[in-house]
């Protein structure tokens, strides 16, 4: 996969595919409209929700999973199916399952700790427990990518082509794949999984923050007022909305979706920050200690999305001062899509509904698995604005 390859001619021709025909600028604008509905949905949904029964607090997790990985799959495979048959597993299976199963438990996985990595000479000793759920997850993962892949193998031979990355793959790849090979599961999974996680973990977070901080909350309806009266935010009205792009940014800063950086092999002897480095070594960066580091920011422990509205000094680099997408040759491949989604949902559930945090839930910020996932899903009420 591009993640987890090395840097490489392979790394580049499979960073290149997902850039050309997905990720970047011009192939954003092939999925705006799916970009578009997926907000959509979910604010309907919300609607009906809250209109069924206006005083419980709502899942807002739940809602919003079954859209993005609706996003994901139609970017992906040309297609959003509500459920799908899986041969091994004998049944159909609900899209919140599919999630489950490619993202969540994937991802669980991969913060699974083995003893036997602490005590290597001990390495011959069988974890069989370790394994069998490590090879579960990824037998049941295979399973459900085959039956989406079929699906769409079906699609491709009755000749309706689609714009998404499988159909692109079928017809650009410089290392040539049929629908049936594992490279090309690996390749649509990564895409499925690369999309879905880390925009619902930055999405969830920064609604648990707006709900959280009503003052903040109103300062980002009334700059969305004020750009956009009673219309609806699109993507072209970013640029104009400082205050919501701070929101991100800072929610980025404070609750990195990847909260440490994919390892680095450093290849020739260096010196970093006086010290010593032979060739050879495996280097982790700490996102998340970098970006709580008092020496950088002023009370890092706080929301405050107003640190990155600018101000004496203020340079729009600044911005990306976070790292949360990675620096260098191997920077996040969706860091627009992931802006585009993140930005228009949050700026439209701000402007339909006024946010409020279950009683109760006010700090709880824990995490869960590989990507920083808030461990209690976020529990809001919603009070319609009424917008015209
Ligand atoms: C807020 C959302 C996101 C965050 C915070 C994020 C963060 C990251 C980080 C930290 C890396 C590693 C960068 C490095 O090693 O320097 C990365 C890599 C990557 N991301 Fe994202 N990501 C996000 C959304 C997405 C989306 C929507 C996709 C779409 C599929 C995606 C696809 C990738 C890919 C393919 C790589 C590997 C790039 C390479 O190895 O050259 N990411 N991301």
């Amino acid at each position: 996969m591009v993640t987890i390859s090395d840097y490489g001619d392979f790394q580049k021709m499979a960073k290149r595919n997902v850039m050309v025909s997905m990720l970047g600028y011009s192939a954003q604008k092939l999925f705006r409209g799916a970009r578009e509905r997926m907000v959509s949905n979910v604010l309907s949904n919300l609607h009906k929700s809250v209109t069924a029964d206006p005083h419980s607090p709502l899942n807002f997790r739940d809602v919003y999973i079954t859209e993005l990985l609706g996003l994901s799959l139609t970017q992906t495979l040309g297609e959003d199916v509500s459920s799908v048959y899986v041969e091994e597993f004998g049944r159909e299976i609900s899209k919140d399952e599919i999630f489950h199963v490619l993202v969540h438990d994937i991802l669980m996985c991969a913060v699974m700790a083995d003893w036997r990595e602490y005590f290597p000479y001990l390495r011959w000793i069988p974890n069989k427990s370790f394994e069998t759920t490590l090879f579960t997850a990824e037998a049941r993962r295979n399973a459900v990518m085959r039956a989406l892949i079929k699906k769409q193998k079906e699609r491709i031979e009755r000749g309706e082509a689609r714009t998404c990355y499988m159909d692109f793959l079928l017809e650009h790849n410089s290392t040539p794949l049929t629908a049936d090979d594992y490279q090309m599961l690996l390749f649509l999974w990564e895409s499925i999984l690369g999309s879905a996680d880390t925009v619902l973990v930055s999405t969830e977070w920064t609604m648990y923050e707006i709900a959280k901080n009503p003052d903040k909350q109103e300062l980002l309806h009334q700059e969305i007022q004020e750009v956009c009266g009673g219309r609806t935010v699109t993507e072209e009205d970013l640029p104009r909305l400082p205050y919501l792009n701070a929101v991100f940014h800072e929610t980025l800063r404070l609750h990195s979706p990847v909260p440490v950086l994919p390892p680095r092999l450093v290849n020739r002897d260096t010196t970093l920050a006086g010290y010593d480095v032979p060739a050879g070594t495996q280097l982790m960066i700490n996102l998340y200690g970098c970006h709580m580091d008092k020496r950088a920011w002023d009370s890092p422990e706080e929301w405050a999305p107003e640190r990155f509205l600018g101000g004496e000094g203020f340079e729009v680099a600044d911005r990306y001062k976070t790292l949360a997408f990675g620096a260098g040759k191997r920077i996040c491949a969706g860091s627009l899509q992931a802006m585009n989604v993140v930005s228009v949902a949050v700026a439209r559930l701000v402007q339909e509904f006024r946010w409020a945090l279950r009683e109760g839930d006010s700090g709880k910020e824990d995490t869960m698995q590989f990507t920083a996932l808030k461990l209690d899903p976020l529990h809001v009420h919603l009070e319609p604005r009424g917008r015209v």
